[in-house]
């Protein structure tokens, strides 16, 4: 199995590693879900190499990053005149991975337009350039991947339903890195090597303690936010001793209550910068709670309203750190993504 670049040796992450090495040489469609920065670019480049078409092309667009408008001809190509602007004929995606794998990143991003043409080509690999009248046969493996809950798109009718059960054959979940933090010290290690290289530095050392902040973070960013964590980090290190930089929590923003010129976004940042600096206690005379001079219930409930991430082995795992006898641990139906 080629997963020479995949570093981590968590139940989590072999479950997903054997799940690509069964799907692989098959030519099945593979959903890939998970959080932003989990590595799902990293799996579809190890099922197309763990694949009979490795050594063919392997094919990536992403859906988010191209306008709409532009994403139809950039999957199926245009013939000359097509539109206003299409001054030479031009061959798509689909037509470049033949023989190959097309991936197709943030799959939930395709206007509802263009979602029947991929369909077709999924249940008859065929399709014809934009403009063009000659239908073309094509190939290509597709490897779908999405950080959106699609399920959720298609009872909104923002995703087709048929198309998504064309996708949905062979499911792969890749697990946050808050899920599998056994696998953090081995990341860090790999990412350490990598950049210290890179930059023509030596860090022999990872001092205990910053190794400890690494395990307890709550990465919502995952493995790209780490590494640039990291990266910075081998930046800053002086005399051979990795030494980090603050990491605040930045979380995606999305969703209502990140702006800080309204109440909402003043709590929640509030909330945010108390819980780094109870490194997420919430009880207790010195928890969070208390700092913000509210109930701990009162809390809990406000955390799970601003839908922070609050995994429970970051408490946990800070606790377990510690000699003294731990507080209250936070309620574990709070791991909120
Ligand atoms: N298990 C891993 N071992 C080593 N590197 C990893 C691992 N998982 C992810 N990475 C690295 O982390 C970065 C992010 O991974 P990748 O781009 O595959 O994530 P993604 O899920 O596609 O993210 P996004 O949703 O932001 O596009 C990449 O540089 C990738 O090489
Ligand atoms: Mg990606």
């Amino acid at each position: 199995m080629q997963s020479r670049n995949i570093v981590g040796d968590s139940a989590v992450l072999r479950h997903v590693l054997h799940q690509v090495e069964v799907v692989a040489p098959t030519d099945a469609t593979v959903l890939l879900l998970g959080e932003t920065g989990t590595g799902k670019e990293l799996i579809a480049g190890a099922i197309h190499e763990a694949s009979g078409r490795r050594g063919r092309p392997f094919v990536k667009v992403n859906c988010a990053a191209i306008p709409s408008g532009l994403l139809e001809s950039e999957l199926f190509g245009h013939e000359r005149g097509a539109f206003t602007g299409a001054v030479a004929q031009r061959i798509g995606r689909f037509e470049l991975a033949d023989g190959g794998t097309l991936f197709l990143d943030e799959v939930g991003e395709i206007p509802v337009e263009l979602q029947s043409k991929l369909l077709r080509v999924l249940q008859e690999h065929a399709f014809e350039r934009l403009g063009g009248t000659r239908t073309i046969d094509v190939d290509v493996r597709l490897i779908a991947a999405t950080n959106r809950d699609l399920v959720d798109m298609v009872a909104t009718r923002s995703f087709r339903d048929d198309l998504y059960y064309r996708l949905n054959v062979f499911p792969i979940a890749i697990p946050p890195l808050r899920e599998r933090r056994e696998d953090i010290d081995a990341l860090v290690d790999h990412l350490v090597g990598e950049f210290a290289r890179r930059m023509n530095r030596r860090i022999d050392v990872i001092p205990t303690e910053t190794r400890e902040a690494l395990r307890r973070h709550p990465w919502p960013g995952n493995v790209r936010e780490l590494q640039n964590v990291i990266q910075r980090a081998v930046i800053l290190s002086r005399n051979g001793r990795l030494t980090l930089p603050p990491i605040r929590v930045e979380f995606p923003l999305r969703g209502a209550g990140n702006e800080v010129d309204t109440l909402a976004g003043i709590n929640r940042a509030a909330i945010v910068r108390v819980l780094e600096e109870t490194s997420w206690v919430i009880g207790g005379p010195r928890g969070a709670a208390a700092r913000l001079g509210v109930k701990r219930t009162t809390l809990q409930s406000m955390i799970k309203r601003f839908g922070l991430p609050l995994p429970r082995d970051a408490a946990k795992s800070y606790l377990d750190s510690r000699t003294s006898r731990p507080e209250r641990l936070p309620d574990p139906n709070w791991a909120v993504g």
